[in-house]
């Protein structure tokens, strides 16, 4: 089958001994861009990109609103071959099918491939899709500074942005709806012996760089009452961190990025650079849990006479999927699996942001042992499959549905 085939070979590119590694604007992540486009004109697709990355493939007429699906080609470091890669290449699928059947749908159909959703080279998640939700302001994007020291808009220009021959639209209105297809990332569904997901909300989630300074000095000369170890500092912080997460309830805190200076076997740290994710369904419980963060670290600051600052890189509210679309998902979702259950989403997801000019609903299917953003991520053949055909039906449904006719609210 086409999906499996093309899944397999978007795993080649960028792949690593540990899992994949395409992040946004990288030779590897261009590749995947590049199939995609060779892919979407192979099934009859029309194709074009916008200024911030984003590729959309479409089937049916340009200008009028889309029934849009997609999900991101980017990954993690050393991540795995579904996340995201399915949301994209299951749309193909969906598309292609629905071509083939010689069904018309009432509205055009889009696949979207959101550019850098991860935010694993530059500091802000789903950066394609906030840009076209309007969430973010495209000149914001541009002076983002990359984990290597490039610039959004110099890697956007450069030999791995922006791809040729493909048209570049200043302008996409909003679609009609959308609807996200992609694993679910954790064990719920397999422990519960279901096929396909309805996803009632995506957790919101506060992303955040803390910058520890203390004062570099020799490992064997300082004593240890002189120091302001700017990693002791940060090590208590981070254990800060998984207290008031476990506190707040039903909220996560992970700090999984973490730089030292300068990082040498007999040099007391001088300083620390970390990023803190705070996440949860309730965003009143992530501010509880960033609140408790403050004040702990302000305390641990005084104690061990070292300098932090905390900047918020990302906010973002939890979303709620729309209850027509979610209907549609559910019907389609249930007539395909009895078992099929109603969950939360604990990741982010490009749906966060297009959910906020359009109708979103998004399909799960569950993931063997609950792995995700780690190499050994996979999902079941035949369930990967039945999400598309999930897919392809709530496409349909919300084409032909009165949803999206409503008068629309801007995209970029
Ligand atoms: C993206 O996958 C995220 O949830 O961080
Ligand atoms: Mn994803
Ligand atoms: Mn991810």
């Amino acid at each position: 089958m086409t999906l499996h085939a093309r899944l397999a070979e978007l795993a080649t590119l960028g792949a690593t001994p540990g899992g994949i590694d395409r992040g946004l604007f990288t030779a590897a992540e261009r590749a995947a861009r590049e199939r995609f486009v060779a892919w979407a004109r192979d099934d009859g697709l029309t194709v074009e990109q916008d200024r911030a990355g984003n590729v959309f493939a479409r089937l049916g007429e340009r200008n009028v609103p889309p029934v849009q699906c997609g999900s991101h080609l980017d990954t993690v470091r050393d991540g795995g071959a579904y996340d995201g890669a399915y949301g994209v290449i299951g749309g193909l699928e969906a598309l292609r099918t629905i071509a083939a059947s010689g069904e018309r749908p009432a509205r055009p159909l889009e696949v979207v491939a959101w550019a850098g959703e991860e935010g694993s080279r530059f500091p802000l998640g789903c950066l394609g899709s906030s840009v076209y939700a309007g969430l973010t302001a495209f000149g914001e994007v541009e002076t983002l500074v990359g984990d290597d020291g490039e610039t959004f808009a110099s890697a956007l220009h450069g030999p791995h942005g922006l791809l040729e021959g493909v048209y570049v639209r200043d302008s996409f209105p909003p679609p009609a709806a959308y609807v996200e297809l992609h694993i679910e990332q954790g064990p719920v569904m397999e422990h519960q012996g279901a096929r396909l997901g309805v996803v009632s909300a995506i957790a919101g989630q506060r992303r955040f760089r803390v910058v520890v300074d203390g004062v570099a000095g020799h490992a064997g000369t300082v004593p240890m009452g002189a120091r302001a170890d700017a990693l002791c500092a940060a090590s208590e912080i981070v254990l800060a961190v998984e207290r008031a997460a476990t506190d707040a309830g039903e909220t996560v805190g992970t700090v999984g990025h973490l730089l030292v200076e300068p990082n040498q076997t007999n040099i007391v740290p001088g300083r620390v650079v970390f990023r803190l994710d705070l996440r949860s369904v309730d965003d009143l419980r992530i501010a509880a849990a960033e609140a408790e963060i403050r004040a702990r670290t302000d305390e641990i600051a005084v104690k061990r006479g070292v300098g932090v600052s905390i900047e918020a890189l990302e906010v973002r509210s939890a979303v709620p999927m729309e209850t027509r679309m979610r209907l549609l998902v559910r019907a389609a979702c249930v007539e395909r699996d009895p078992h099929a259950i109603t969950i939360v989403s604990g990741a982010g997801h490009d749906a966060m942001c297009v959910a906020h000019v359009a109708p979103t609903a998004m399909i799960f299917v569950p993931s063997i042992g609950g792995r995700s953003h780690v190499g050994d991520e996979r999902t079941a053949p035949a369930d990967l499959e039945l999400g598309v055909d999930a897919l392809a039906a709530t496409l349909l449904a919300a084409a032909a549905s009165g949803i999206g006719s409503e008068p629309a609210h801007g995209a970029s």
